[in-house]
């Protein structure tokens, strides 16, 4: 009996090892760190790069808290089969003892035109070793002019249906081939270059799901080319490549009007190559040349990113990019000059259909007459089912309003037509949606549809750059909410491959005063990194030889004035880019042509010790009446030179910065005594110490000292009281300032002690306010503060520039996420959520090159709960409202004792502490 039972105690305990050993592994694998998100030069296996030493990044991923990157290695293989086997015969980065996990180069063998690389990574960590990553890949593009065979192709005169007048209409060019393929296929790379735009097929399918490909480039200077991986399209024996091109902005909108303001760059045209490597190790091209057929006899009689397109079914040409199609009747492509610019890679993310929308409405208006209603504005177009005779016209007419007599209000469009027109082919039911233009509206007019249209009949398509939503935002306060969602659909809407000014009227222009702080912003809610670093090299590309750089780049419209407070955002940008993204290479490229810049302006307008050179003032100030568009009133108008100067100073102090970490010292000397000499001549002329104002006293002119630390020592305070005496008492609770205050505005009043005044400029629903515009039903962001009332001669509704610094004040100072300075790309995070009395509670997330960040708290009574997500491979400071550290919990210990946390000190009424990442749950004040 006892011998039983002693076995059964034996048993037992061997038993409960199991199980305790079970235990561990289980939570060890719960708490294991895995390797995730890996990018090549921030982008998700791209084909076709053009930099042969690219960045690679990946994101650690864990549960358990304190995880911190000792070490990495990096495998890098010419086969998936080398990877999978460890052999990294391009590139073993061996253990290489780093906290780095993004932008990490590439130091293996030289890359080689059209090859391709896989890669993974495994980390070993301060909660141990990871396994290796799953395998990410990338392939080089055409490196060399001469790595492109065959000839550009198109055809360089319009066709007799056509016409090139001020509102053009030339039709898509239709390009096809067919080619053999000769043996087994083993890898097949498509690169084209299209201009302005292309589609591509091959058996008559679509190669990728871009739209309105390739990212739009000033085409006398550079231009993009997309490459495929078309293995899986190829068949064997015989193929047919199709291409269709659109005008884009090569063949530009506007034909034999001003044209010494508007660049045209000629006829649609392409180069294309086909590389193929067969089984047996041989290879194969297939080119653009004068064997392949085009014809512009398609069903896309024209195509204008202004006027729209037109579309007659009845000259569909069915299988035209198959196999075996006739085609007798096209004629010879012929051999075209090229653009004139480099080739290279597109790094940026194309257009794609990003959302399908459904109406709200449709209203008969009159007789054949229906106003449709998105419910929202957006910049896309629409897809359209109907079923009708052969030759019925349907024409579908964008705005983004409605007349008070329920008609389609287009006033604001200036002379876009933003139109498409759609021909019935008639039989069954078709579907139809535009290949070559966008439009931006809400609402759309309806005629000419057989039968009664439904909302069943139309989706709205919403086109804009293929880039991930990266923020979360919402809070206890509405209309912060609805401002949110408002700027978030705005900007999306204007990312057309550049960051554009807006999307619907006969502009649609890369301004770059727009984005100078709002591309900042825009990183918290998009992934911008690819579109902004591409917009620089469009900036480079229009500077002139002497330095100047245009308000408008690429330069599609000539502006070139010389002002400082629009091409500041060169300077901005890579800032921007550096700060949020980690990434210096920006900086590290454009760093000579932007000093050439600063050298150039400086040179050439300083007076006085100031740079006096302004065009724009503080742009679009609320104005005196409501139906103006610029304000009339010097007392509302900022002086230009004050505008100029303390730009100036802001970007030298950029530029130090840069200077430095480029390991330029002398420069960052240089910069700093600029800004130190500029500074002294600003206060001397603008300051007037004993009111503590300066210039006229418009909140810009006081701000910007403010922010750009310009103000002398002791007399801050007293500015601080002029901004807030005219918000508060001259503009009775409201803003006051145009595109450059507004950038500014926000953080400035938070960082010296005035958030309850932001929180009320914010919180405002009447007039001149954020909360005005959703008040009056607007679902973006509007030009004008007044865009209700004013004229409709530049009164957009769905611009950006007026959001200034506002959606960096919601995540940094409400949601309290903000990257450290010091320690760029979030690789340290400074969490302080403002507590702000009205404000109960923000929730806030963003997905950082490090990995997700949430901050998520409440307020009620003194009590603050706080749950926060730190990612792996980060730290961040907190900073707790609470009398004392003693009063902060994190879960149920205090929080000085929670493992992951440190207690750092007192500041003022918030108790900060260090965290590892992890998650915490903050409790303090009961
Ligand atoms: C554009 C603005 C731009 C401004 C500068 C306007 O027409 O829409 O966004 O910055 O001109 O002059």
């Amino acid at each position: 009996m006892q011998r039983a039972d002693s076995r059964l105690l034996k048993a037992n305990s061997k038993f409960s090892l199991m199980l305790f050993l079970m235990l561990c592994a289980t939570q060890l694998m719960g708490q294991a760190v895995s390797v995730v998100n890996l990018r090549t030069e921030l982008l998700v296996n791209p084909v076709g790069i053009d930099v042969t030493l690219p960045r690679l990044s990946w994101e650690l991923k864990s549960s358990a808290r304190g995880v911190e990157q000792t070490a990495y290695q990096v495998l890098v293989a010419s086969t998936p089969e080398k990877l999978s086997g460890n052999e990294g015969d391009l590139w073993s980065s061996g253990r290489v003892s780093s906290d780095v996990s993004v932008h990490v180069r590439y130091q293996g063998t030289a890359l080689k035109s059209n090859e391709r690389a896989y890669w993974k990574v495994k980390v070993w960590t301060s909660r141990g070793e990871s396994a290796w990553s799953s395998p990410a890949n990338f392939s080089i593009g055409l490196l060399n002019y001469v790595d492109w065979k065959g000839r550009w192709i198109g055809v360089d005169k319009p066709f007799p249906w056509d016409s090139e007048t001020q509102w053009s209409r030339l039709s898509a060019r239709y390009l096809r081939k067919e080619f053999e393929a000769k043996k087994a296929v083993k890898r097949a790379t498509a690169y084209i270059i299209g201009l302005g735009m292309y589609e591509l097929y091959l058996n008559g399918e679509k190669v990728g799901d871009q739209v309105l490909a390739p990212a739009p480039t000033d085409y006398f200077k550079g231009v993009k080319y997309n490459a495929f991986d078309v293995t899986s399209m190829l068949k064997p024996g015989k193929n047919a490549i199709g291409t269709v091109l659109g005008n884009g902005r090569y063949y530009t909108m506007r034909q034999d009007y001003k044209p010494y303001k508007i660049k045209n760059f000629g006829h649609p045209k392409m180069l294309f190559n086909l590389l193929v490597e067969y089984a047996d190790g041989s290879k194969d091209v297939v080119v653009s040349d004068d064997s392949w057929k085009l014809t512009g006899n398609g069903p896309i009689r024209s195509n204008n990113e202004y006027d729209g397109e037109e579309y007659d079914a009845t000259k569909e040409m069915p299988g035209w990019n198959k196999t075996g199609f006739d085609d007798k009747d096209w004629q010879k492509a012929s051999f075209v000059q090229e653009p004139g610019g480099t080739y290279e890679a597109q790094m940026n993310e194309n257009m794609k259909v990003m959302a399908t929308l459904k109406p709200v409405s449709i209203k008969k208006l009159k007789a054949n007459t229906y106003i449709m209603d998105m419910g929202q504005n957006f910049a896309g177009w629409i897809r359209m089912r109907v079923k009708g005779a052969k030759g019925d016209t349907v024409k579908l007419r964008f705005g983004e309003n409605l007349q008070a007599s329920g008609e389609l209000y287009v006033r604001n469009l200036r002379d876009a037509r933003s139109t498409d027109t759609y021909i019935v082919k008639g039989g069954a039911q078709e579907s139809w949606e535009p290949s070559f233009i966008y439009h931006g509206f809400r609402f759309v007019e309806i005629t000419g549809f057989p039968g009664t249209p439904t909302l069943n009949d139309f989706d709205g398509r919403v086109v804009y750059d293929e880039i991930k939503t990266t923020g979360e935002f919402v809070t206890s306060n509405l209309t912060i909410n609805q401002v949110y969602k408002n700027a978030w659909w705005g900007v999306l809407s204007n990312y057309k491959g550049m960051p554009v000014d807006c999307p619907q009227r006969n502009e649609r222009q890369p301004w770059l005063g727009d984005r100078t702080t709002g591309s900042y912003g825009e990183s918290f809610m998009f992934d911008n990194s690819r579109i902004y670093a591409k917009w620089l090299d469009d900036i480079h590309q229009s500077q002139k030889e002497d330095g100047s750089i245009p308000d408008v780049a690429p330069a599609f419209w000539r502006y070139y004035g010389d002002n400082v407070t629009w091409p500041a955002t060169y300077i901005t940008v890579a800032e921007m880019l550096y700060r949020q993204y980690g990434d210096l290479e920006s900086v590290r490229e454009h760093y000579d042509h932007m000093k050439k810049w600063m050298d150039y302006m400086a040179g050439k307008y300083t007076q006085d010790g100031l740079i006096t050179k302004d065009k724009y003032g503080d742009w679009c100030v609320p104005p005196e009446s409501k139906e103006l568009i610029h304000s009339r009133d010097p007392k509302r108008q900022t002086d230009g030179v004050l505008l100029a100067s303390a730009t100036y100073i802001r970007l030298s102090f950029i530029m130090e910065e840069f200077a430095r970490l480029l390991g330029k010292p002398e420069d960052a000397g240089d910069f700093s005594s600029r800004a130190s000499a500029i500074k002294a001549a600003f206060n001397q002329k603008f300051f007037d110490a004993s009111k503590g104002q300066y210039s006229n006293n418009t909140i810009t002119a006081n701000l910007l000292p403010l922010v750009y630390d310009i103000v002398p020592e002791g007399a801050k305070e007293n500015v601080v009281r002029s901004i807030a005496d005219k918000i508060m008492v001259e503009n009775k609770g409201h803003i006051g300032t145009g595109v450059i205050g507004t950038q500014w505005l926000m953080r400035g009043l938070s960082r010296n002690g005035r958030s309850d005044i932001a929180y009320k400029l914010a919180s405002n629903r009447d007039y001149p306010s954020w909360g005005y515009m959703v008040e009056n039903g607007a679902t973006t962001i509007w030009e004008l503060w007044n865009g209700n009332t004013a004229d409709p001669a530049m009164n957009s509704g769905n611009h950006v520039m007026l959001l200034g610094d506002l959606v960096i004040w919601y995540y940094e100072n409400l949601g309290g996420i903000k990257s450290d300075p010091s320690a760029p790309g979030f690789k340290k995070i400074i969490m302080k959520p403002e507590v702000i009395e009205g404000l109960n509670s923000a929730k806030a997330s963003y997905q950082s090159v490090h990995g997700m960040i949430r901050s998520d708290w409440k307020r009620s009574g003194k009590s603050f709960n706080w749950n926060i997500t730190v990612p792996s491979n980060t730290k961040a400071l907190v900073y707790i409202p609470a009398a004392a550290a003693g009063k902060v919990k994190e879960g149920k210990k205090s929080a000085s004792s929670a493992e992951g946390v440190k207690f750092v000190g007192m500041e003022g009424d918030r108790a900060v502490f260090e965290v590892g990442s992890g998650d915490y749950s903050f409790s303090s004040g009961k």
